[in-house]
């Protein structure tokens, strides 16, 4: 009996991530600075779901807001991020943990999410002002992901990089 009760809850709570998920994976995708590619999917549920370790996993990641206009210029913050979990659940949990991380991001209607301001800095056209994505790869690499904090899916050990950047 216990077995069947617990058995069932796990799948009432699967089927209900997986349906966050799904949910999120159309929210979230692409990024309006790269309307040239096509949308990605975030396609992070077609993958290791039949194992309940993919809710538990999780791996840290770094996350350093750097604006050269403002002291300090960089501000880091560690947190722990779900296996295969979108970058932007991981600055929810940074902002929800630390007060002094705060962003907002805008619902393009086709690309999804993009970042509006961080740390109460806004991105500002008619400065020419971003928010650019960067990432440290765990080997030293940086590259500049080609979605958005949608759709990013951090590996462990990424630092990632909220740049204030000129165009
Ligand atoms: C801020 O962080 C960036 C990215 O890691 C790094 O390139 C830069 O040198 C740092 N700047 C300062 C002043 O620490
Ligand atoms: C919030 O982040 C700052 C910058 O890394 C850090 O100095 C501070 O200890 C953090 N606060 C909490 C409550 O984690
Ligand atoms: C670091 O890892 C990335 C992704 O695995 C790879 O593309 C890149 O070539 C690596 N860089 C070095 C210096 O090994």
């Amino acid at each position: 009996m216990g077995f069947k009760v617990s058995a069932l809850l796990s799948v009432f709570m699967l089927t209900y991530l997986l349906t966050a998920m799904v949910f999120t994976s159309d929210q979230t995708c692409g990024s309006p600075d790269f309307a040239r590619s096509p949308k990605v999917s975030c396609g992070i549920w077609h993958q290791d779901v039949s194992t309940r370790s993919y809710i538990q996993d999780t791996h840290p990641m770094s996350l350093v807001v750097y604006n050269p206009t403002v002291t300090p210029v960089n501000m880091t913050y560690n947190t722990n991020i779900a296996h295969r979990g979108i970058l932007l659940g991981g600055m929810r949990r940074i902002q929800k943990d630390n007060k002094t991380f705060t962003f907002t991001t805008e619902e393009h209607p086709d690309y999804g999410p993009f970042l509006v301001s961080v740390n109460g800095v806004p991105g500002d056209p008619s400065k020419h002002t971003y928010w650019e994505l960067l990432v440290t790869l765990k080997n030293g690499t940086e590259i500049r992901p080609n979605v958005g904090v949608g759709c990013y899916i951090p590996n462990p050990y990424d630092k990632v990089i909220l740049k204030f950047s000129k165009w």
